[in-house]
């Protein structure tokens, strides 16, 4: 049975593939721009104290369930918990997010594959930073440049999860990440080299008290979830096609340490070259695209190597992208006996549709001003002060909501659902870190549904 499913080929193979999903556009593309708005340092801080005490137990919750059930989410709630149990239904929330997240990533990584292809064609070097600036503002808002890649990325993306586990996510994993690394690699050592590295490392690594506000702990809270892709059951379905006893706390552990790693590495890439050139840590989403492609442009060398940036950040997005994907297709090839192929094609052609408006936000009058109008109501209930695109609605609805509620769920199941002899004997087989157990049901049971119960607070502008 659990052969017919697919199985990861070694331990090896599921870590880059986990690692690959958590290591994405969360890293490079948002953390360090979150990091810039909220004043560097302290905000670091929090944030590695968030990835510790609620994404690492989260993760483990998640992997168990997986590996336990050797089903994708909906099936794994409803094979731990009683029959005709409501249970299933959190395991369908993770579904709808991986539409809804897909959607709109694929737009994010499409400019990330458009930026790659203008900086091999040239195009920022000889420009003036106002002119290079200009450049993302005109993709953001054509349709059609937007449209071109959302479906040259859904396309990769759906040939890759057709490929099943072994032969598609594990091999292309094994291709793509220890590229990643290695790029990431390259750009550090230049960036090491240039003028704003000392300054760097202090903003990023220096608690400045009097920076940091309450929104920008729950900011730190809400992305422990994103970037470790978690509330959604993704680590949950990863976790599905590895054996029983594969040991948990390891390979949770190495995961989340690469993903932090790559996170603090891209920091550690950007703010060097940003303060090199002069220019703000604070620029908001347009940090990468607009900023990098100025600052190198302005540097020795860095012309060669503005392509390389944009590659690493387009193989990020796709190793993300499929286990997005996966999540959507395993439901339907587990829970309503689909092939592969034609549960791959089925949701990532529904996704591509989906994500349209999306391409379109920034183009269209329809997507943008007309659903910020519709949306402005909502939001207004919800305490914003302002209605949203669909792209960022959509962003918005996943991060703030879906995913922490998606989480709250797995960690409550896990800690308080699930009876105690079973979840001892899920969490401890295969691995000599037994003794953290009661540490981790403890963080499971009363730190989890705090901390995201704070971040809906802040969500709703209580807090
Ligand atoms: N972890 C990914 C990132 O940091 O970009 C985003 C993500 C992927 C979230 C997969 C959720 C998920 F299931």
């Amino acid at each position: 049975m659990a052969e017919s499913r697919g199985q990861w080929g070694s331990r090896l193979g599921f870590i880059l593939a986990a690692a690959g999903s958590a290591i994405g556009l969360g890293n490079i593309w948002k953390f360090p721009y979150i990091t810039g708005e909220n004043g560097g340092g302290l905000f670091v801080l929090i944030y590695l104290v968030c990835i510790a005490l609620v994404g690492l137990p989260i993760m483990m919750a998640e992997i168990m369930i997986g590996r336990a059930a050797q089903k994708s989410p909906v099936g794994a709630f409803r094979a731990l918990s009683r029959p005709g149990s409501p249970w299933a239904l959190a395991g369908g929330l993770g579904v709808v997010t991986a539409f809804v997240i897909l959607s709109y990533y694929s737009v994010v990584a499409g400019w990330a594959m458009h930026y790659t292809w203008l900086s091999l064609t040239d195009t920022f070097a000889g420009r003036t930073p106002d002119e290079i600036g200009a450049i993302f503002g005109a993709v953001y808002g054509s349709e059609e440049i937007n449209a071109l890649w959302h479906l040259i990325f859904m396309g990769a993306t759906i040939s890759i999860v057709i490929a099943g586990i072994r032969g598609g996510i594990e091999l292309w994993s094994r291709i793509l990440m220890p590229a990643l690394f290695l790029i990431l690699l390259i750009l550090f050592v230049y960036a090491m080299q240039s003028e704003g590295f000392g300054q760097a490392v202090e903003f990023v690594f220096a608690p400045h008290a009097g920076d940091l506000t309450a929104a920008g702990v729950l900011e730190a809270l809400g992305h422990s979830f994103f970037t470790l892709s978690l509330g959604m059951g993704a680590m949950i379905t990863y976790g599905s096609y590895l054996q029983r006893d594969e040991d948990l706390v390891t390979t949770s552990v190495t995961v989340s340490v690469l993903d932090t790693a790559v996170a603090l590495l891209a920091c550690l890439v950007l703010f060097p070259i940003i303060f090199s050139a002069d220019l703000e840590p604070a620029a908001g989403p347009g940090l990468v695209f607009r900023s990098i492609p100025i600052a190198l442009s302005q540097m020795p060398g860095g012309m060669v190597l503005a392509p390389l940036f944009f590659l690493l950040l387009t193989f990020a997005a796709l190793t993300s992208a499929i286990s997005l994907l996966e999540v959507a297709a395993s439901y339907f090839i587990d829970e309503r006996g689909w092939s592969r192929t034609k549960a791959t094609l089925a949701t990532g052609g529904l996704i591509t549709l989906l994500g349209l408006p999306s391409a379109m936000s920034g183009g269209s009058r329809m997507f943008g001003q007309g659903v910020t109008d519709l949306t402005a109501p909502l939001l207004k209930l919800l305490g914003r002060d302002a209605g949203m695109n669909w792209f960022d609605f959509f962003d918005y609805l996943a991060s703030n909501w879906m995913l922490p509620i998606g989480g709250m769920l797995i960690a409550l199941f896990v800690a308080w659902r699930v009876g105690d002899a079973a979840r001892e004997q899920a969490f401890t087989a295969g691995t000599r870190f037994g003794r953290i157990y009661w540490t981790w049901v403890f963080l499971l049971r009363f730190i989890v549904p705090v901390g995201v119960f704070a971040v809906f607070l802040h969500a709703i502008g209580v807090i």
